[in-house]
């Protein structure tokens, strides 16, 4: 009995001392799904827009102080003709690839309508209030779903097709694409399959990590760097974990993913149980939180970046404008 009541103590504790590992950065009205995040290597943080045309990319410092007055002032391009952006990845220094198209929440992804593009901020260090150079990499026609993105190399990228269930290798000097793996792993289960990936360059050789969302599950696999393709067998770092979004993943290997129904943050590393870092079931905290990019700034070690959608309320609207979230993990 003492114990227990001394566990119950020391949870309530715990979980009062993770409420406050977090701070809103910049918080959008509402309706605004933010679907995917990514950090410049001058501590900006981009994010993108679901099911809003025309489809928006938006910056944030989050260094800086905003008031409603500069909530316009974040947009950093938008694309004409379609709704959403969706995987957003550096694949060179201040080279940004990011993946377009039309989904919506209630009819899914429209078939031939993905683009890849790629968004140069090297204005942001000196010319901060520039827009971006933007210019198409490719079109992907027979793509079902183009999702999460990650550079393979600054020559290319690999593409999660969700609805196929694929990981795609976008070639950037010729915009050509193959399917380069197609796995029980990555595998559509609805509603989606392969959904976020990173690929680690810490190892060798690199490690692709990806959340497959019907799955319910993260796994890390050994890739060819130059191809994509898997060398090993897949592992599963996180089991049972409903709709994991996209992820972030450390040097070491650590990885931390969103689960936007649940509205958690989940710290997954090999050999270890999976960890709720931030956010809590029930709490609009992390309501809705979708994606997490790894702070780059000097300011930023330990700080996670994450993006919501907003959360959903009981009659399946949101209940707030999607925000970005600092999250201290700890150094
Ligand atoms: C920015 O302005 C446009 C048009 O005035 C509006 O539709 C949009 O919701 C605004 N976005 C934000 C983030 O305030
Ligand atoms: C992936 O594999 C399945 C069978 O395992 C096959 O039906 C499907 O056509 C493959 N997809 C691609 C894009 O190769």
């Amino acid at each position: 009995m003492h114990y227990l009541s001394l566990l119950a103590v020391s949870c309530h504790f715990l979980s009062t001392t993770l409420a406050q590992n977090t701070r809103t950065v910049f918080q959008f009205p509402k309706p605004y799904w933010l679907e995917n995040i990514a950090t410049t290597r001058t501590g900006h943080l981009l994010t993108s827009v679901l099911n809003k045309a025309p489809a928006e990319l938006h910056i944030i410092d989050p260094a800086a102080t905003y008031d409603a007055s500069t909530a316009n002032t974040t947009l950093l391009h938008a694309f004409p003709g379609v709704n959403t952006v969706f995987g957003i990845s550096e694949y060179a220094p201040d080279l940004f690839a990011v993946a377009t198209g039309n989904y919506s929440p209630a009819t899914g992804p429209e078939k031939g309508t993905f683009d890849i593009w790629s968004v140069d901020v090297s204005h942001l260090s000196t010319h901060p209030t520039e827009k971006p150079k933007v210019r198409k990499i490719a079109s992907l026609p027979s793509s079902a779903m183009v999702n999460g993105l990650a550079a393979l190399s600054k020559d290319a990228i690999l593409i999660a097709d969700s609805f196929a269930g694929t990981v795609i290798r976008l070639d950037i000097p010729t915009g050509h694409t193959h399917t380069v793996i197609n796995d029980s792993t990555t595998a559509f289960v609805a509603p989606l399959g392969i959904n976020g990936l990173k690929v680690l360059h810490a190892t060798d050789p690199p490690t692709l990590y990806y959340t497959n969302t019907g799955l319910s599950a993260v796994f890390a696999a050994p890739i060819d760097p130059r191809t994509g393709k898997l060398v090993g067998k897949p592992k599963t770092l996180a089991a049972d974990q409903a709709a994991p979004d996209d992820l972030a993943v450390t040097d070491d290997g650590t990885a931390f993913f969103a689960r936007p129904y649940a509205g958690t943050l989940v710290r997954a590393r090999a050999g270890e149980a999976a960890v709720v870092v931030a956010g809590a079931e029930g709490s609009q905290e992390l309501g809705g939180v979708t994606s997490a990019t790894l702070g780059r700034a000097y300011g930023d070690r330990g700080v996670l970046y994450v993006a919501t959608m907003g959360g959903f309320d009981a009659q399946g609207g949101y209940v707030e404008g999607g925000k970005i979230v600092a999250v201290s993990v700890g150094r």
